[in-house]
């Protein structure tokens, strides 16, 4: 089987993007990373990056807080075009993408959040779920289209809440499974483009 062309963009820790580049290692994910970009220049993702000689980018994140400016967006699509990118994986990135990658990547980009979406878009989504008293949350991988956290759904996982979880122990648990998921998720997107 041809491997599936990734390209992973993320703000901070990397972890899924890690769980994504061993699963690729071992043999168990049929994909290969030809791109990581980063919208924050010391995130971690950005450092697994280079542990896993994968070429990356730092993405200058311009006035705007939550979007990238359109032209340094223009600019990341071409170079995921570049490097013949066929799936983009957003792992934790906190901009919202717009037409320049919409357009680029009709479908074809993904995201993982950490809640049952629809519920708990947005930031903190574990922290939301926590203090609006849900015994159940989980993680949900979905396409991205130009609303918050609103495209398809592709795959969900759920979590418990369990009682004496803090906002930091259930997000945790909830990175578990996410590890989990979203390279199960790749891995039957490669396998079903064939
Ligand atoms: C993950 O928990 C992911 O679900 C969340 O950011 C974390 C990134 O962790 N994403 C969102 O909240 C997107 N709305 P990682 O950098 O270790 O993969």
């Amino acid at each position: 089987m041809n491997s599936l062309r990734l390209g992973i963009l993320g703000s901070g820790q990397g972890g899924n993007c890690r769980q994504i580049l061993e699963r690729i290692r071992a043999g168990t994910l049929a994909a290969e990373v030809r791109l990581i970009a980063s919208d924050v220049f010391d995130a971690r993702i950005l450092e697994v990056a280079r542990e896993f000689a994968v070429p990356n980018a730092f993405l200058q994140p311009g006035k705007f807080r939550t979007k990238l400016e359109p032209g340094s967006e223009a600019a990341l699509a071409r170079m995921l075009q570049d490097a013949e990118v066929e799936i983009v994986a957003l792992a934790g990135f906190m901009r919202v993408l717009k037409k320049p990658m919409l357009n680029a990547f009709p479908r074809r980009i993904i995201n993982i959040h950490p809640s049952l979406l629809p519920k708990f878009p947005g930031r903190e989504a574990w922290r939301q779920a926590l203090e609006a008293g849900e015994h159940v949350t989980g993680c949900t991988v979905h396409y991205v289209d130009a609303g918050i956290d609103s495209g398809d759904i592709i795959a969900q996982r759920t979590v418990p809440v369990l009682a004496n979880d803090t906002a930091k122990t259930l997000h945790a648990r909830i990175q578990i499974a996410e590890r989990d998921l979203y390279p199960e998720v790749l891995q039957s997107l490669a396998i079903s483009r064939v």
